[in-house]
């Protein structure tokens, strides 16, 4: 089935928003390593990687349905907080933000009667979920710590547990 005008666009445009995601979050990574804060940027670039997976997602999506990604310039960047908590508030806002794109996409897959592109959007919109419910607790995290130092190192710990898994038909 050919894949509609307005639906192609859009979904060239998320490959952009996908990667830029990333782009904000290595960013993030850049402060919290200069910060001193290992476990933080450790679980930012997790993010990170879990955003260029999802780039890759849409990049697959478009070229199998035989058109081509025109990519986009990515858009200049913060690369300073004032605290990790603001980073963490930015990464949340910016969370819902792609949701908000993930379900325009939908939208318009339904509109435009694109079944195969809904399966894709079904799998971004749970993930989208997740998405800002993991940011979201992070976010409560710092909140409740505010500034104290042994709160924000425990924080820190923790998060440097996460690493990124590739899923099996993304690393072959
Ligand atoms: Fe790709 Fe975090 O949304």
């Amino acid at each position: 089935m050919k894949l509609n005008e307005k639906l192609y666009k859009k979904l060239n445009e998320q490959v952009k928003h996908e990667l830029e995601s990333a782009y904000i979050y290595y960013s993030m990574v850049s402060y919290f390593s200069a910060e001193g804060l290992d476990g933080m940027a450790q679980w930012m670039t997790a993010q990170a990687q879990e955003e260029i997976m999802h780039a890759h997602k849409f990049f697959n999506f478009i070229h199998e349905r035989g058109v081509k990604v025109e990519l986009q310039n990515l858009e200049i960047l913060k690369t300073n907080w004032k605290s990790p908590l603001e980073a963490f508030k930015d990464a949340l806002a910016h969370e819902e933000f792609i949701t908000g794109k993930i379900n325009d996409l939908m939208k318009l897959a339904i509109e435009v009667n694109d079944y195969a592109a809904k399966v894709l959007l079904d799998w971004f919109v749970a993930e989208q979920v997740e998405e800002e419910g993991s940011v979201g607790k992070v976010e409560q995290m710092l909140r409740r710590v505010g500034d104290s130092a042994n709160g924000l190192m425990m924080i820190d710990r923790e998060l440097g547990k996460r690493v990124f898994t590739p899923p099996p038909s993304e690393g072959e």
